[in-house]
């Protein structure tokens, strides 16, 4: 079978909602077994339930990502039943907000969830892999590398994550590491429908039809479109790929204007 995770151990963080979920979900069903870092482990329960009713192997863990203590601690655990084959850093957080109307603390948050929560992740099972080789898919965004406007602080972190993700793979090469990220466009999942709901109060439905409109092939993306593409990138099967951002945009960096 191409594109099997048999017999692999993968680490996904944020697997309880969305993209992480769609990712869980379709890793579990090529055969890995799929440990899933959640803040919100009742989400996480879902997702569970979904991967072993179709016969899947997951298990589910309480971990705020942003905290290197909890994340080292989970690992441990994970280590203890195998190596961990492949991470996936998706887990993330949405901010809306220029230069001027962005806090301290808004930045420090982001910062903390989005940058240091996959520093964190990647930091706690680089040495394992450095042994038995591995893959490291981080989520990115088009905001990484195209200016997005109100979104100051989400573009900083997701620009780093970027820029992480180069340095791992240059750094680990040798040492049998892929590292990659994808850039989304937008995607339809509960992160989108929760920052229309905080941000545009009263104007949800044309916030939705304005975003859909943002990509030029007229519609969001779906989590499992984005799953399908990380699905390739972590298999065997994209052995020659390091180092090398994927955007899944419907069009949106290249075909706009
Ligand atoms: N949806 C989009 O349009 C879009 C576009 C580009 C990039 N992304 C990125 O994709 C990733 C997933 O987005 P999504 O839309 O599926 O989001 P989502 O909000 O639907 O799911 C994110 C999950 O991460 C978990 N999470 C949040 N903070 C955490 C923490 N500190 N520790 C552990 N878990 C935590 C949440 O509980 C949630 O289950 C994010 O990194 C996001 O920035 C999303």
């Amino acid at each position: 079978m191409k594109f099997s995770l048999k017999h692999k151990n993968v680490l996904v963080t944020g697997g309880g909602s969305g993209i992480g979920k769609a990712i869980s979900i379709v890793f579990a069903g090529q055969g890995a077994h799929v440990h899933i870092l959640e803040l919100h482990l009742d989400n996480a329960k879902d997702t569970l339930t979904e991967i072993k009713r179709t016969g899947g192997l997951a298990t589910s863990y309480a971990c705020n990502v942003a905290n290197q203590k909890g994340v080292n601690s989970v690992v441990e655990t994970i280590l203890k039943t195998g190596n961990i084959d492949i991470l996936v850093n998706n887990a993330g957080i949405a901010h809306v907000g220029n230069i001027e109307n962005t806090l301290e603390s808004d930045m420090d948050k982001v910062y903390n969830v989005n940058i240091k929560g996959t520093y964190n992740c990647m930091q706690a099972v680089i040495s394992g892999m450095k042994e038995n080789g591995g893959v490291i898919l981080n989520m990115a965004s088009i905001a990484s590398s195209v200016g997005i406007s109100d979104r100051f602080a989400y573009s900083m972190s997701k620009g780093a994550v970027l820029t992480m993700t180069y340095s791992i793979a240059k750094d680990y090469i040798a040492h049998g590491i892929r590292c990659n990220s994808i850039s989304p466009a937008r995607i339809h999942t509960p992160f989108v429908d929760g920052f229309i709901e905080a941000n545009y109060p009263g104007n949800e439905k044309e916030m939705f039809e304005n975003l859909s409109k943002t990509q030029p092939i007229g519609r969001m993306g779906k989590p499992d479109e984005v799953a399908n593409l990380a699905l390739y990138l972590c298999s065997d099967e994209a052995s020659f790929i390091t180092g090398t951002d994927f955007p899944i945009d419907g069009g949106f960096i290249k075909l706009n204007g």
